[in-house]
């Protein structure tokens, strides 16, 4: 099936232009400040995560137009089973409900969606439509999306560590083998690359354990403004910030100014 391109956002923004050299590979996204913006309207959490879902799309179709190959979103943590039932229970559903509402969408613009993430106690509802989105996406190649849910970063650096121990075990690698490149390997889907631009909504200063082995040299912006407020503009906005960035990765070099 030939991708469609998304349609322009409604208020005519086009990406800025930009040379290739200076567009993000991997944008990851903490999609934070729903509860915020819900709660400011007098309205109960799980309002603000319904009004995240277009959000989420918008941004997609913004990174499918200014040609950014892989956005990672952060839908649900290790960590959040620590929230109430009520919104647990409720994001277990909404996530399924995300996935089965906008496949098509994804479906016509190209987008293949991932999931990476830790099955146990994830609702196995949930399992089955992200392993069905996967599925049926697989051969989808203008963007991926890679959906985090039930993922930390330390669980994914724990369980890489335990596959790499069974595979010493089983003696097909020996220990002095083991490298960063091994251990990037045992990552849940170690086809994605590093993490360029790391964007966080509403202005929390924190990565809150989101791909803490793929951004160890990531640019990190965050954003004033709650997630259901994001669209395609704030993460074009974002990308200018990053393109202006110097990215050194440990090297330096001189620039005697004066
Ligand atoms: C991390 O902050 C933020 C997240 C894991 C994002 C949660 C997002 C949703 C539940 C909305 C999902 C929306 C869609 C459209 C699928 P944290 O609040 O877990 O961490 P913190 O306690 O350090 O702030």
């Amino acid at each position: 099936m030939t991708p469609v391109p998304p349609d322009p956002h409604p208020s005519g923004a086009q990406p800025p232009q930009i040379p290739s050299q200076f567009i993000p590979r991997h944008v990851a996204v903490v999609m934070d400040g729903n509860g915020r913006w819900a709660n400011e309207r007098g309205l109960p959490r799980n309002e603000g995560h319904k009004a995240g879902e277009k959000s989420l799309v918008d941004v997609v179709a913004g990174a499918i137009e200014m040609g950014i190959p892989y956005v990672s979103a952060y839908a649900f943590s290790t960590e959040n089973w620590k929230r109430s039932f009520d919104e647990v229970s409720f994001l277990m559903r909404f996530t399924t409900e995300v996935l089965t509402r906008q496949l098509e969408t994804l479906q016509a613009w190209g987008v293949r969606v991932l999931w990476a993430g830790r099955k146990p106690k994830l609702w196995k509802s949930v399992i089955r439509q992200l392993e069905y989105c996967e599925e049926q996406t697989k051969n989808n190649t203008v963007c991926t999306l890679v959906m985090c849910v039930n993922y930390g970063g330390r669980a994914e650096i724990a369980d890489a560590t335990a596959r790499i121990a069974e595979d010493v075990a089983a003696g097909k690698i020996k220990p002095s083998s083991v490298s960063e490149k091994t251990v990037a390997k045992y990552l849940y889907k170690p086809e994605v690359p590093d993490v360029d631009l790391f964007l966080r909504s509403s202005g929390e200063l924190r990565t809150s354990n989101f791909l803490l082995w793929q951004s160890a040299y990531a640019e990190l912006v965050f954003l004033d403004v709650l997630w259901p407020d994001v669209d395609r503009r704030t993460l074009w906005h974002a990308v200018l910030e990053y393109a202006q960035r110097d990215r050194r990765y440990g090297g330096a070099i001189d620039k005697v100014t004066s």
